[in-house]
């Protein structure tokens, strides 16, 4: 009680007394804008529900899946582990906080705050990740238990996963969740391949990653926009804030912050770290924009051949589905960021009217392209095809809601002939190699 009216009192006093953007992220929703890094339980859908539609039987089930929340990469375990110490040292030997923003709580937190993640550790499955897995399968199970059958068959189901732990591990999860920890250890996976043509296409894709992965050019919005004016103002905010002098806080410390902030946030459901109590939501909305940005360029519309070449996962979701095969009735493949949002781009998903760039950020404050909402860990996305009468029909789920295609903005069930229309040159024209060849 006490608690809950210690919070009510300090968001009052910091909305209604102060500017609200100068508030500590404390009883405020920041964590649906931590890019990438947000966890599934903030985007994912919860019901489990059967879906059904009237006259129609489910038939077979498609699943792509960004694997679970993770452990950061080994460069910036290194870096969290190196510069953090370090900026809590200058906070707390300062001598000038607590302040009006960074109260007594923060600093306390703050002082326990450690970080001894063996670098080696880089990239791992999390418990939360574990979970995230876990808990999609069984509302998946649920919401279709004509096609998730209870009872393990290599004919019923075709799982992959690339060549990651990440990846395995999420798959592992995925399947204890249908089938229970025990059988989950029986169940047959193929040899992962280190460039998946389906599940990694991206990896075989020459000219993408001459173009765009590896090219500097490719990301001259990122760079626009992190040496501009919404940028310079939140590293000025977050210096004055903690009352630093001249700007000690530097972009890089600042995005370490975020970083840290995320990814404490994605791992522990019920503590807070204390690296968001540094930010306001207005500094992290900044931050996630550089990050949108980044994946919006590298990943998504920017480039055609970045979304262009997801053809093959499309075409392997097409041709599965409209088999007249009754066996596998489920593919569920587990993978990577780039392939969900190429996949979601080379869909039309969640396409803005304009490009995201450098010196946009207010006007696309309503942006669909929010990789915090699209791209969290455990994305998925999931085509159901139907059998109504003669007629087949596809139902797609992003983050377990419906979605709608561009062919069907009207109605949740498309019907497979006009999604075979509408993108009829990802079936018929999908030559990835030469599309893929590097002028
Ligand atoms: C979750 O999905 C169901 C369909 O299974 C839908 O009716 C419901 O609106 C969704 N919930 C949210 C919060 O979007
Ligand atoms: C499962 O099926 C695949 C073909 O889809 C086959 O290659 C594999 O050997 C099977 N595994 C087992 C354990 O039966």
């Amino acid at each position: 009680m006490q608690v809950t009216l210690e919070l009510i009192l300090s968001v009052l006093m910091c909305c209604f007394v102060r500017f609200s953007s100068q508030c500590s992220n404390y009883g405020y929703p920041f964590e649906n804008h931590l890019a990438t890094i947000t966890p599934y339980r903030i985007v994912s859908n919860k019901s489990f529900e059967r879906i059904n539609f009237e006259g129609c039987t489910p038939k077979k089930i498609w699943l792509m899946a960004r694997h679970g929340t993770r452990n950061p990469k080994y460069s910036l375990i290194e870096q969290m582990g190196s510069r953090l110490p370090q900026i809590k040292k200058l906070l707390l030997d300062g001598g000038s906080l607590p302040n009006e923003f960074i109260r007594n709580r923060d600093l306390d937190l703050l002082n326990k705050w450690k970080f001894n993640m063996d670098p080696d550790k880089h990239n791992k499955l999390t418990h939360e990740g574990e979970e995230e897995m876990l808990v999609l399968a069984e509302r998946m199970q649920s919401r279709f238990p004509q096609l998730f059958d209870e009872v393990y068959s290599n004919t019923s189901y075709k799982f992959k996963y690339t060549h990651s732990q990440r990846t395995q591990k999420s798959a592992y999860y995925f399947t204890a969740g249908l089938f229970g920890k025990a059988t989950a250890k029986d169940v047959w996976f193929p040899d992962p391949l280190k460039k998946d043509p389906i599940l990694r296409f991206y990896k075989l894709c020459d000219r993408w990653n001459f173009e765009v992965k590896k090219n500097p050019a490719a990301q001259q919005e990122v760079r626009i926009f992190e040496s501009g004016p919404e940028m310079e103002a939140t590293i000025r905010d977050v210096n004055k804030r903690l009352n630093l002098k001249e700007n000690i806080l530097e972009l890089d410390d600042v995005k370490l912050i975020y970083e840290m902030c995320s990814f404490e946030t994605a791992w522990n459901k019920k503590s807070k770290s204390p690296w968001c109590a540094v930010l306001s939501q207005d500094n992290i909305k900044v931050l996630e924009y550089a990050k949108d940005l980044r994946y919006y360029w590298q990943d998504g519309y920017g480039h055609e051949i970045t979304y262009k070449q997801a053809c093959p996962a499309f075409r392997d979701m097409i041709n599965f589905l409209q088999s007249k095969n009754r066996f596998p009735r489920v593919i569920a493949y587990f993978t990577h960021s780039g392939t969900i949002l190429k996949l979601l781009a080379h869909l039309g998903l969640y396409k803005d009217s304009e490009h995201l760039t450098g010196k946009n950020y207010d006007s696309m404050g309503d942006r669909q392209w929010r990789t915090s909402l699209i791209d969290a860990f455990g994305s998925n996305v999931a085509f159901v095809v139907y059998g109504c009468g003669s007629e087949d029909k596809i139902l797609t789920l992003h983050q377990e809601n419906i979605v709608r295609l561009p062919p069907c903005p009207d109605t949740d069930l498309c019907d497979l002939s006009l999604v075979r229309d509408y993108y009829f040159q990802s079936l018929d024209k999908c030559d990835f190699t030469s599309m893929c060849r590097v002028h």
